[in-house]
């Protein structure tokens, strides 16, 4: 049923920058053990680029330090340049050499690191981060991943890796390294195959400067972020003026046109089911709302390799990871 597309990004357009000559065939992947990980380590400190996963979906990584390394994840991505970068830590000492933390912020990293949560907070001034990973702005958004070949990467590597979700900028997130390849392969240097990513959202972003603040619901429940910090989060409000551009309306979107809440199939539709429903794709057939996270990004890729034109999603409750998975799908069937 997954008919392979990946013909369609063979071939290297002429816009391309020059180093990017080879098909995503000949990416280099690399296997996440010792060996691998050093050549990758290599390849970043060379101011490459190397796509890496981790437990919410597969980064694009590069040094953070290194401005024209940087700059290639944006020409990569087709990133507008206003999209700052998370900025991947091993642990909470060499997150702090970077940033400030307030007990709030100590509170949620003690807490949740390493894992799906990834804090906003004042930048230190002699921080050394290249500029374009911050966009210019005087925070820096950090997080220490939970996956072994992402900590064994950073442990190989001894820096901060600046890594944005490795897709093409606008278009769904990788869980697998065939996602990465088929989106990126001609265009970065390198991949570490490490599998599907267990959590398959990104990461939930909070702000800790000034109220803690919900920049981006995501892998770890609001309901548990908040319990954790003993207060609720504060939201922000309008959409259309992001302060985590991955809050743009029209994001993670696959080709076809979504259509979400749907308790019938219209025709020419593909139902992405979630619980006992008939449908070509289900999130979860028992409505468990971890494992539908988990599957969504790689469920909206095979909706694109099945050239699906219409697409009809069943309701997804709107608590723990399932806001998250709401939010996804509204940005997926945003206006375009
Ligand atoms: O799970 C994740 O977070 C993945 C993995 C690879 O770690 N990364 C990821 O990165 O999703 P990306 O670039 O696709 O999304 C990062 C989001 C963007 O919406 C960006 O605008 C926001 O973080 N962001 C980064 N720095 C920020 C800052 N200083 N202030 C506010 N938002 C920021
Ligand atoms: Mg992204």
């Amino acid at each position: 049923m997954h008919r392979n597309l990946g013909l369609t990004y063979m071939g290297t357009p002429a816009h391309q920058p020059k180093r990017h000559v080879m098909t995503y065939e000949q990416l280099l992947t690399l296997t996440p053990d010792a060996p691998g990980l050093e050549k990758a380590a290599a390849i970043l400190r060379g101011g490459g680029l190397v796509s890496f996963p981790t437990e919410t979906v597969y980064g694009l990584g590069a040094d953070a330090r290194n401005d024209k390394a940087v700059a290639g994840i944006y020409a990569a991505k087709g990133r507008p340049s206003f999209n700052p970068l998370i900025v991947h830590l091993p642990d909470i000492p060499a997150a702090e050499t970077y940033c400030e933390f307030n007990t709030q912020a100590r509170q949620l990293a003690g807490a949740f690191w390493p894992g799906a949560l990834t804090l906003v907070l004042p930048l230190k001034a002699d921080a050394g981060v290249s500029k374009l990973v911050s966009a210019g702005l005087s925070t820096l958004a950090v997080r220490v991943p939970d996956h072994p070949v992402a900590r064994g990467l950073l442990q190989a590597f001894g820096g901060p890796v600046a890594a944005p979700s490795a897709n093409p900028s606008g278009r769904i997130s990788p869980t697998t390294a065939a996602h990465v390849k088929a989106g990126l392969g001609s265009k970065i240097d390198a991949l570490v195959d490490g599998g599907n990513c267990a959590v398959g959202l990104e990461s939930a972003i909070v702000s800790c400067v000034g109220e803690p603040t919900l920049l981006r619901a995501g892998g770890i429940p609001i309901e548990v972020l908040e319990a954790c910090l003993g207060q609720p989060l504060a939201r922000v409000a309008d959409p259309e003026t992001p302060i985590a551009p991955g809050q743009l309306a029209s994001h993670y979107a696959p080709k076809g046109k979504v259509r979400l809440n749907a308790s019938y199939v219209e025709e020419g539709e593909v139902l992405l089911g979630f619980g006992p429903v008939a449908a070509e794709l289900n999130l979860s057939p028992s409505g468990d709302l971890t494992e539908a996270a988990a599957r969504l990004f790689a469920c909206l890729h095979a909706l694109d390799a099945m050239d699906a034109t219409a697409i009809a999603v069943s309701p997804i409750p709107d608590h723990g990871l399932g806001s998250a998975i709401n939010d996804r799908l509204r940005r997926a069937a945003a206006p375009r």
